[in-house]
């Protein structure tokens, strides 16, 4: 929950302090301005020493945090936390000291900016008592999160009534997250399985906290208001540097929504063609709990559904037979950055990183990339399987230890992106030229010879599906989660459930497999809505990344289709890598984009998406010519899962106006996170 650690996707167990913060010695309130303090001297001397003790503090941090990830003891844990604890009071301590400055008397624009960075995210503003109390809080939340066990299907139909008799099963009541519900939901296609899991984890994972939740949304509230902003929303919002960010998302999504309805009712056809009647309308939203995912927000799992008779060809297999080794894959991803004219990886990146399974400790095994705070050591830990997906997942983690490269010229405080979206962004838009055919062609993984003139043959439709049912469905979904979120900061969590359902259906065409009610709290299922996490973020860094990409590909001269572009070996589009990283965060985001864009625009812009999807738009147009309906019509029934409709269809549902309700965002100065733990975590199934 705290800002000084910031995880780019969940892992389950570290990351996030757990903190007490029982003896740093602050008050609440906020009366500091009447001895406030604009001498530029003393703002230069306490951003000096917040440098030196925020990096060591990361380091210290980084340090046993990694012991724990790949030695999970008690021991390494106790010292994780007492680390993560004294970074906490430190974050505390430091943001207590800056607000000490008068900001507005401050007319140096990058003073003003690294103090209003220490000073606007975080929640320190609650002071001890209620600080204490929502780390608790939040910590509660998680600890039911990864404790849920569901028993095993055994037929069961009468769902959550009393009549089924779980008691005897219960030796075996065992089955968690990951691996087991997520591997039944990615790979049953027993519909009544399906339903009985999904079922199974929302009642275990929601319900249980629910006020917990409420007492959170409170709580943060409160911290948000300590630190300047209207609601926690806002102050989520704040570090997007975009004082319109709410219609910004909102007017991307409207440009991509009929791609993404194209795409949704192709997949529809093949749930329908596979489970019927029974389960979905040929016109339909699609129920929650057939897509292979247990938030729907990637449905590359039910490709054989869909696309049954494939020409995709086996990669994985060529890897095999060329003797691939995880070495070897991190070789050949180190070379790729050195053909852009990057520096090879460092002798310590080779000495200590992890890239194989070991067998002896226990280690987690998301894939991650580490900044250790001291402009030396950085590290990546990937169980590394000889597969196409490890292969792009090593360029892909790679790219993140490139930007910490990069920028340790800056402050400590600018070393990170403006947003965290950047660093996810770069790291996919290298990971969409590594994947694409093109590229695989040129490294000798593919042996069909694909040309720009042939951008649109089956192998490239294929391609382009794969990375639409990865990204697309993802980009609704966070839309969801965070639009949902927003609304309960402003408007408090009355009705939450159903305008989760509300939401779900109007981004996403879904719609719950059964009635659900107010004591449910679906949302509570997402693991970052109840660990405080950003959300949004991947959201944008999908935008962004076609961004990145498009302009890589153009200062390499790419001509033809998007999607056919491969900037390996270009030293022109190694050298706009390298310049915009360079620069951290600082830098604002409209700042940075305009810089990646050689001065085009300096806002995101959905069109290099569009474009990249272009070939398959077309196919999918072609393909869904006979449907009656693009997207899907909603009915009664459908309302009626989620919604009580005494309160009426009208209000209840149409309610299309949240937009309306948080219309504006206070113009704040532009103000990110406070300290950060450089750690991007990849868990797949778990952003
Ligand atoms: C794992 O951590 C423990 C301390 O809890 C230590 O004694 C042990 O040597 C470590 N194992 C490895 C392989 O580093
Ligand atoms: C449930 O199953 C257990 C074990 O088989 C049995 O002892 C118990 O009586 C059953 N309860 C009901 C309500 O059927
Ligand atoms: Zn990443």
């Amino acid at each position: 929950m705290s800002v000084f650690v910031k995880v780019y996707s969940s892992l389950l167990f570290i990351t996030i302090i757990e903190s007490a913060l029982s003896t740093a010695q602050f008050s609440t309130d906020l009366l500091y301005k009447e001895s406030a303090n604009d001498n530029l001297g003393d703002v230069i001397q306490f951003l000096r020493e917040y440098d030196r003790e925020a990096a060591d503090t990361c380091n210290r941090v980084a340090l046993s945090e990694w012991k724990y990830a790949t030695n999970a003891t008690d021991f390494n844990r106790r010292r994780m936390k007492e680390q993560q604890n004294l970074a906490a009071k430190f974050e505390c301590i430091s943001w207590r000291r800056a607000t000490k400055f008068d900001t507005s008397r401050i007319l140096e624009a990058n003073l003003r900016r690294q103090l209003g960075k220490i000073l606007q995210q975080g929640k320190c503003g609650l002071g001890d008592e209620k600080h204490l109390e929502i780390t608790h809080v939040i910590n509660m939340m998680k600890d039911n999160y990864n404790q849920v066990r569901i028993c095993p299907f055994h037929g069961q139909t009468n769902l959550h009534s009393d009549g089924h008799n779980v008691t005897s099963f219960h030796a075996y009541c065992d089955l968690r997250l990951e691996p087991d519900i997520t591997s039944i939901i990615e790979q049953s296609r027993n519909e009544k399985e399906l339903l009985y899991v999904w079922n199974e984890f929302h009642e275990k994972i929601g319900p249980p906290v629910r006020n917990t939740f409420m007492r959170y949304v409170d709580l943060a509230n409160q911290a948000a208001i300590q630190h300047g902003f209207r609601d926690a929303g806002e102050q989520m919002r704040e570090q997007y540097e975009d004082p319109d960010f709410f219609f910004t998302v909102q007017d991307l999504w409207t440009q991509i929504q009929p791609l993404y309805k194209q795409l949704f009712t192709f997949v529809r056809r093949g749930l329908f063609m596979r489970y019927g009647e029974g389960v979905l309308r040929p016109d339909g939203p699609i129920p929650a709990h057939i897509l292979g995912n247990m938030w729907g927000q990637n449905w590359r799992n039910i490709i054989d559904l869909i696309m049954p008779h494939t020409e995709m060809p086996d990669i994985t297999g060529e890897m095999m037979k060329q003797g691939y080794t995880a070495t070897k894959i991190f070789q050949v991803a180190e070379e790729f950055f050195t053909s852009l004219g990057l520096p090879p990886m460092s002798p310590e990146f080779w000495r200590n990183s992890i890239i194989q399974k070991p067998n002896d400790v226990y280690t987690q095994c998301s894939a991650s990339a580490w900044d250790f705070c001291n402009l030396l050591d950085f590290r990546i830990k990937q169980c590394t399987q000889i597969s196409l997906e490890d292969f792009i997942n090593s360029h892909h983690e790679m790219t993140h230890i490139h930007y910490y490269m990069q920028y340790t010229t800056q402050p400590f405080i600018y070393r990170e992106s403006p947003n965290p979206a950047f660093h996810e962004a770069a790291a996919h838009a290298i990971a969409l030229n590594i994947g694409g055919p093109v590229h695989l062609q040129k490294v000798g993984l593919l042996s069909t010879h694909i040309t720009a003139s042939n951008g649109n043959s089956m192998i490239n439709i294929e391609y382009l599906l794969n990375v639409a049912l990865d990204k697309l469905p993802f980009m609704a979904f966070s839309l969801t989660v965070e639009k949902w979120r927003w609304y309960v900061f402003e408007k408090g969590p009355v009705g939450m459930n159903a305008r989760w359902w509300d939401l779900r259906l109007r981004f996403q065409g879904i719609i719950p497999p059964n009635k659900r009610m107010s004591q449910h709290f679906d949302a509570g299922a997402k693991y970052h809505v109840i660990s405080d996490q950003d959300y949004i973020k991947y959201f944008v860094a999908t935008i962004l990344q076609f961004q990145i990409y498009a302009e890589l590909c153009a200062a390499s001269n790419h001509v033809g289709p998007l999607h056919t572009c491969d900037f390996y070996r270009s030293r022109e589009a190694g050298r706009l890598l390298s310049d915009f990283m360079q620069r951290g965060a600082s830098l604002s985001s409209s700042q940075l984009i305009k810089l990646i864009t050689r001065g085009k625009t300096s806002r995101l812009s959905a069109e290099p998406l569009l474009d990249f999807f272009r070939p398959l738009e077309a196919w999918l147009e072609q393909q869904n010519r006979d449907e009656r309906v693009i997207g899907w019509s909603s009915n009664m029934d459908d309302i009626q899962l989620f919604q009580n409709l005494a309160m009426g269809y009208n209000t209840a549902y149409s309610s299309s106006s949240s937009s309306l309700f948080i219309s504006f965002l206070a113009c704040t100065t532009a103000i990110i996170k406070v300290l950060q733990l450089h750690i991007y975590t990849e868990n797949f199934n778990l952003s």
